[in-house]
Parts: structure tokens; sequence; C-alpha cells
């Protein structure tokens, strides 16, 4: 079977926040496969993004899906809210709960696709037994809380052996990369078996997004 087709989904962290309606309506035309949205609260990562009341907001602006990045914690108590708020996809930390497989049972429970995050040091085991609740691994090429960090190597063995794991198990499950992902970075990500591509700064920081995106598919 051919691989899928990269899809790139824009994070809206790197965005101009004096004009995000106008900066998620450029993106989606600009041919983006999804919104990625960061959530960060100021105590699971050392940064405070936005909240559901915004994801909301944008919802109207933008068709694409939004995927929603949660770096918070306790997580558990805002997974109905970011589902209400119009996220599609969910994404959480094992160490922003202290029970992931009931976590995904809650996003599943809610009519949402689930992701399972791995920070740069959690080891691929983390999501192992709970493959069966999972539509989406991400795998963090930065320490989250900040855009516009160097990617960090040691994660594409990672990703390869995500990789193999998914596709071992014959489910019908995304891989994304998050941190760092550039026109150097992504064909890289790509090569391990990656098929979906985070960027912020190298879309939004670039000057033509739509140039940004296609670099990035390969
Ligand atoms: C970092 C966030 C990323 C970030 C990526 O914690 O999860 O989504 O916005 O930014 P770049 O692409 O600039 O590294
Ligand atoms: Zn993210």
């Amino acid at each position: 079977m051919p691989p899928a087709p990269v899809r790139i989904a824009p994070s809206l962290l790197a965005a101009d926040f004096s004009r995000l309606g106008e900066e998620v309506r450029a993106i989606t035309a600009a041919g983006a496969d999804w919104l990625h949205l960061d959530i960060m609260d100021g105590h699971f990562v050392p940064n405070i993004s936005f909240g559901p009341l915004l994801v909301e907001k944008l919802r109207k602006h933008c068709p694409l899906p939004f995927d929603v990045h949660l770096m918070i914690s306790p997580v558990d108590s805002y997974l109905e809210a970011f589902a209400k708020a119009g996220a599609d996809l969910i994404s959480l930390h094992p160490e922003a709960g202290p029970h992931l497989h009931r976590s995904l049972q809650t996003i599943r429970a809610l009519g949402k696709k689930a992701g399972v995050v791995l920070n740069p040091a959690t080891p691929i085991s983390a999501v192992e037994n709970v493959l069966d609740l999972t539509d989406l691994i991400l795998v963090m090429s930065v320490n989250p809380g900040f855009g516009g960090q160097s990617f960090i190597d040691s994660q594409l063995t990672k990703i390869a052996s995500l990789r193999r794991m998914i596709d071992a198990s014959g489910r019908d499950i995304a891989l994304q990369v998050d941190g760092g992902v550039t026109a150097t970075t992504a064909p890289r990500c790509i090569a391990a078996g990656a098929d979906v591509l985070v960027a912020g700064t190298a879309v939004f920081g670039a000057a033509d997004y739509a140039a940004a995106i296609s670099v990035l598919r390969g």
C-alpha cells in the first residue's frame, strides 16, 4: 500500500495573536490540513497560551479539523470543555493525569479522536497498552512549552520505532511530530515514518504560507 500523504498541521502558537481570525482563514486558504492548538497552563509547562473560549471563537473562522494539544495538568477536568469548544482530536501527555486509559476513554466517549503525546524522555512503552483507544501518537521533538526551539535528533529513532509498532498493530493510528519541524527536519521525520507534521514558526513565520506548507509536505 502506498504511504498516506503527509498532512500539515500549522501551530497557532506562532500566529499573530492580534489578528487570529485572519490568520486561521489565511492558513486554511494556504492548504493546511489541520489546525494545531497548543494549550499551556503555566504549570505542566512553563508557559501560558489560551483556553477553550478562544478555541470556540476560532471554530467559526476555520473549517479544518481542530487538533488540540493539551499541556495542562491535571488534565481530566478540562476534556469536556475542549470537546464542547470544537476540538476534533484531543491529545494529552501520559504525565498529565493519573490514568491515561481512563482519560482516553473519556475523550472517545465525548465523540472525539484521542491522541497520546510522548515527551522527548517518555518511552514508547507509555502508549503500547492503550493502542486500542488511540487515534494519534504525537512525538515531541522539543520539550513542550515554547515554539521556535531546535529539533531534538534523538526523536527520529523513536518515530521509526513507533511506525513499526503502529504497522504491527494494523490499527489506523496517525503518527505526528511536533517541535522544530522545518524544511530541513521535515523530510527526516517523513523518512522515519511520520504522517502528520506540526509546524509553528516554519509556517506562520514564512512570508508565503502556501509555499511553506508545500515545502514541508515534501
Ligand atoms: C511546543 C508546541 C508546539 C510549537 C511548535 O510545546 O507543542 O506545537 O508550537 O512550534 P515550532 O514549530 O516553532 O517548533
Ligand atoms: Zn503542540
